[in-house]
């Protein structure tokens, strides 16, 4: 959620910044901006909308700034103001010598406004952060040294923040900082990199300083120091990373979302290796670091996640309750935090993000760890801050998702808590044999499976042609696809706008069913298994009202012609690992719909992949 980016070094810099700020445009496209240092100032420009507004009005000015090398950019999604240039970063003092990029949210900015206001300061915007720029100017008035201002400005801010601040009086100098919201420092031979996410600066380097929350890190062309809270120094620990640049190519797709459906078989694939072999073997789970002792007599399970995340969690609460048997709740962690939740050290609760930075998330795994809770983590990054606060941290590696809409980290999140379901069921004895024998056997045969769905995408790509022009749209499954239909009618819903709703098809009748008339599409997910005569059933219902029904099957029955319209067939699969087949053909669909309808599918309106506020 807002993406920030600074370079101090020997390169051009312009160009850094606005290919780092392309890349963190997965954080926010509401407007973005840039302050440059040339000889006499700093400069700022800004733009609103996406970033090849900012590259446009950046065109005339191209000449004097690009021999410069220090700045700072930024990409927003706004929370304090509307999407206008004045609420457009960089924020600068009264008198324009200092500017700041921020990510976050400055909890306490009222209060700093007024004080500040009352003390001479003439606020623009409406933006939160503005009062960090009047608040570090004002220490420096005092210091003379941007370093120790931003540490006394600091101690005065509330809430989130990564910070990047330029003084002109100190041209040579990038001060940062940052508190529960990410910043990490790129090292190369050519200068330093700052920015809220590595792929704004891997292309130039792979070695990286993670900045921990209240440190100040004051960077030069040449040199880079870092204090703890206190002032005083530490030394860095520079990491090698393990990315590549290629990743954040779409490698001749149209969108990174296709290419990132396109993937999904090699990250269950990439999953699977080194702990689950064959179908005979046990399930290999050293990350979880619970005794087996302690997983024995574990009486409860909660599982804390939002958005796409949360609907995973769902499947893994069908897991983990037929394989194990042992209760699982399962809450959106917004709602989580903010009531009298009854966890305790008896309590593993499992956190589930593929950034690994959702701010409500976050939260809770760190109210449920303050209460003694055992944590869980399930994420796709290992470098995040939710996996910073793990016991036990599971990371999926789908590699880097681009697109917004979250596809392949869904699948990856889907399939580590099968493992995890049947990692916990091994060690308490509660699934027979040859019914684990079965369903790994079954895990193996997944990306081959999806491989298959894959290679006929041309019907269901038909079959959403035939249905874009419709409003609504009513998803309907019982069961372990249940979460399915919710996550089909979130994914159609982020990026094409249509009014789509899941719902369990029992639940059908109870209102739902209102809605029905011959314009209304309903999507029944009819997987083969314990439920599906009486999906069928309710699809009968569904029909009788004239809806327009679509069947999502694994059934070869003959039957299914005459009830349903459009009939999406997927290669049979045991109903347990259903939902892990049955999600590919509606992420098809969802894509398919909005790029027949022209939307911008990677980066859908109002969304963002990394939400850092709560
Ligand atoms: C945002 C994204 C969703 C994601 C949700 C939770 O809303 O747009 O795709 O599911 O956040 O994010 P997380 O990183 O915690 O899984």
């Amino acid at each position: 959620m807002c993406g920030i980016v600074g370079y101090v070094g020997t390169n051009p810099v312009l160009d850094i910044l606005l290919d780092g700020l392309e890349q963190l445009e997965y954080r926010g496209y509401d407007s973005s901006g840039v302050a440059i240092k040339t000889e006499s100032a700093i400069n700022v420009y800004k733009a609103v909308g996406k970033l090849k507004n900012l590259r446009e009005a950046l065109k005339p000015y191209i000449s004097d700034i690009s021999a410069s090398t220090i700045g700072i950019g930024h990409i927003r999604w706004a929370t304090h103001g509307a999407p206008t240039i004045v609420n457009a970063h960089p924020h600068t003092c009264n008198c324009g010598n200092l500017v700041v990029v921020h990510n976050g949210i400055i909890e306490n900015y009222k209060e700093l406004k007024l004080k500040l206001e009352k003390q001479g300061c003439v606020f623009r915007s409406q933006t939160d952060t503005e009062t960090v720029a009047h608040l570090v100017a004002q220490k420096y008035a005092q210091t003379k040294d941007l370093t120790k201002a931003v540490h006394l400005a600091t101690k005065e801010i509330e809430g989130a923040y990564a910070l990047e601040i330029m003084h002109n009086d100190e041209p040579n100098k990038l001060v940062i900082t940052k508190r529960n919201a990410p910043l990490i420092i790129g090292v190369s031979e050519d200068g330093y990199y700052a920015a809220s996410d590595i792929p704004a600066f891997i292309k130039h380097t792979n070695k990286a300083i993670y900045l921990s929350d209240n440190q100040v890190a004051t960077i030069t062309p040449d040199s880079l120091k870092i204090e703890d809270i206190n002032g005083c120094e530490i030394s860095p620990k520079v990491e090698q990373l393990p990315w590549e640049p290629v990743a954040l190519s779409k490698m001749g797709y149209k969108h990174y979302m296709l290419k990132e459906i396109h993937e999904q078989p090699d990250v269950i694939r990439n999953i699977l290796v080194g702990k689950l072999h064959t179908s005979d073997s046990p399930i290999e789970l050293n990350e979880v670091k619970l005794t087996k002792e302690t997983l024995k007599n574990l009486n409860r399970i909660q599982v804390i996640a939002c958005g796409t995340s949360l609907h995973a969690a769902m499947v893994g609460k069908y897991l983990i309750e037929d394989f194990c048997g042992i209760p699982v709740d399962v809450e959106a962690s917004s709602e989580y935090i903010y009531r009298k939740t009854v966890t305790d050290e008896h309590t593993l609760v499992i956190g589930v993000s593929q950034s690994g930075e959702t701010a409500d998330t976050l939260t809770a795994i760190k109210q449920a760890k303050a209460r003694g809770s055992h944590i869980l983590i399930i994420t796709n990054r290992p470098d995040s801050a939710m996996a910073r606060e793990a016991d036990s941290l599971l990371s999926v590696n789908a590699g880097i998702e681009v697109s917004v809409a979250a596809t392949k980290s869904y699948i990856a999140q889907l399939t580590s808590f099968y493992l995890l379901a049947l990692y916990m069921a091994e060690i308490k004895g509660t699934v027979e044999s040859d019914k684990l024998k079965h369903i790994k056997s079954e895990m193996l045969s997944l990306p081959q499976k999806i491989e298959q769905i894959l290679s006929s995408k041309s019907e269901i790509q038909a079959c959403a042609r035939k249905y874009s022009g419709t409003k609504d749209f009513i998803y309907i499954a019982r069961g372990l696809n249940y979460p399915t239909a919710l996550e089909g009618a979130l994914k159609l819903k982020e990026i094409s706008y249509i009014n789509a709703t899941g719902y369990p098809a029992g639940e059908l009748k109870h209102g739902p069913i209102a809605m029905l008339d011959e314009t209304m599409p309903v999507l029944s997910i009819l997987m083969n298994g314990s439920v599906y005569e009486k999906i069928l059933s309710n699809s009968e219902e569904a029909k009788a009202r004239n809806a327009r029904m679509i069947a999502l099957t694994n059934s070869s029955n003959d039957k299914l012609k005459d009830l349903f319209d459009y009939i999406i067939k997927v290669p049979d699969v045991d109903e347990t690992l259903s939902p892990i087949i049955a999600i590919i053909p509606l992420q098809l669909i969802a894509y398919y719909i909005a790029e027949f309808l022209g939307k911008d599918v990677d980066q859908p309106r109002n969304l963002a992949k990394s939400v850092t506020v709560e």
